[in-house]
């Protein structure tokens, strides 16, 4: 009899001691291959349209979760809405009262290398046809003391670093895009127009210029760039894009623009922002956008010439790059050669 106690009693605080674990355990396997490619050093999108295939390396993640953290997102839909974020870093005066166009950068914390790229090309420029233009990066956290002094370092010298206190990574670009919009809605309302830009992208900023002055472009409820039509949603657990039902029920998205880079008149920032706290959030930042715009009843427009947002240029052709507005740069020292040599006088 004792030992039947005592082997009961056994059992039952092995029972008792693994239960949690358990249960912690389950829901993580559903997600393991999601995670794994989360934190992967990169992870490679890949954008598919009818005409265009394109990978495209992003960020590798600075920040370690912890597997419980990241299966509750996932499994509970993540808090998109600017309002739970606040600035870390901020640029509350960058805004002038005459300026036309700001382009608003998301860019990983440790992608020092991408900014300077940018800075010394199509971010140095302050005027292009008359019209005052904006070029600033928007960051999350760091993940570490000496990395945040560092970045604060490179704030003070440059002064075009905003950051906010989110989770900087690739899951959570929708939270990035989302407070790139409550920045331009509260610190830039006088902007007439604004862009979300990748860090790795070429701009032609006179061919963006020339779009955004031509007596056809609308100066209100006007949004272009690279159209997504008629999207599927992604149900594969091991798809980088995959979104659970729960968080968008319906088979294809709304129609949207292509995250890479698009275009708007600046009364969509704020909009985008109240319209968000209706749709409920998912980790795919351009079709959430899409989302939004649907929800506002506003209707993505195509660009007059839409090979002027174009994903990939094959191989380097001088006249391409004169005649685009955008297209992705396999990295940061290929957009600063292109850059020159567009710029180079005949
Ligand atoms: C797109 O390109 C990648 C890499 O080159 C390739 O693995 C993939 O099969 C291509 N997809 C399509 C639909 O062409
Ligand atoms: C920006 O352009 C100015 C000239 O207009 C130049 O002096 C400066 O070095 C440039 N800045 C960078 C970071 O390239
Ligand atoms: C996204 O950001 C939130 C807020 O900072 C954080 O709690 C969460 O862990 C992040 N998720 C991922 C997958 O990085």
């Amino acid at each position: 009899f004792l030992l039947l106690t005592l082997v009961f009693l056994l059992t039952a605080i092995t029972y008792v001691s693994e239960f949690p674990l358990k249960t912690a355990v389950l829901p993580d396997t559903l997600y393991k291959k999601v995670l794994n490619q989360i934190r992967s050093y990169y992870v490679v999108t890949e954008y598919l349209s009818a005409s265009e295939n394109q990978t495209i390396f992003l960020a590798p993640n600075s920040v370690q979760q912890s597997p419980t953290q990241t299966t509750d997102i996932l499994v509970h839909h993540h808090v998109a809405h600017p309002s739970n974020y606040h600035f870390i870093l901020d640029e509350p005066d960058k805004c002038k009262q005459d300026l036309f166009l700001v382009l608003m950068v998301p860019v990983a914390p440790h992608e020092v290398e991408a900014r300077n790229a940018i800075r010394s090309t199509w971010g140095n420029e302050s005027s292009v046809q008359g019209k005052a233009v904006l070029t600033l990066f928007l960051v999350g956290l760091t993940g570490g003391a000496e990395a945040q002094q560092q970045l604060e370092e490179e704030s003070r010298q440059r002064r075009d670093l905003l950051q906010s206190n989110f989770v900087d990574s690739y899951f959570n670009l929708t939270i990035k895009t989302m407070v790139i919009m409550d920045w331009l809605a509260t610190r830039c309302p006088q902007a007439a127009y604004a862009m979300k830009v990748d860090s790795d992208m070429y701009i032609n900023l006179e061919n963006l210029m020339s779009l955004l002055l031509s007596p056809n472009t609308p100066g209100q409820n006007y949004i272009t760039g690279h159209l997504m039509w008629d999207r599927p949603v992604i149900r594969d657990k091991n798809s980088k894009w995959y979104v659970a039902e729960e968080l968008y029920p319906e088979p294809k998205y709304p129609t949207y623009l292509l995250g890479m880079g698009y275009v708007f008149s600046n009364d969509l920032s704020e909009k985008i922002v109240d319209a968000s706290k209706e749709v409920k959030a998912f980790n795919i930042e351009d079709a959430y956008v899409g989302a939004c715009l649907k929800q506002l009843g506003v209707a993505p427009s195509s660009p007059p010439d839409p090979s002027q947002f174009r994903a990939y240029l094959g191989q380097y052709n001088r006249e391409d790059f004169l005649r685009v507005i955008t297209t992705i740069m396999r990295s940061p020292q290929q957009l600063i050669d292109i850059w020159k040599d567009v710029k180079r006088p005949i």
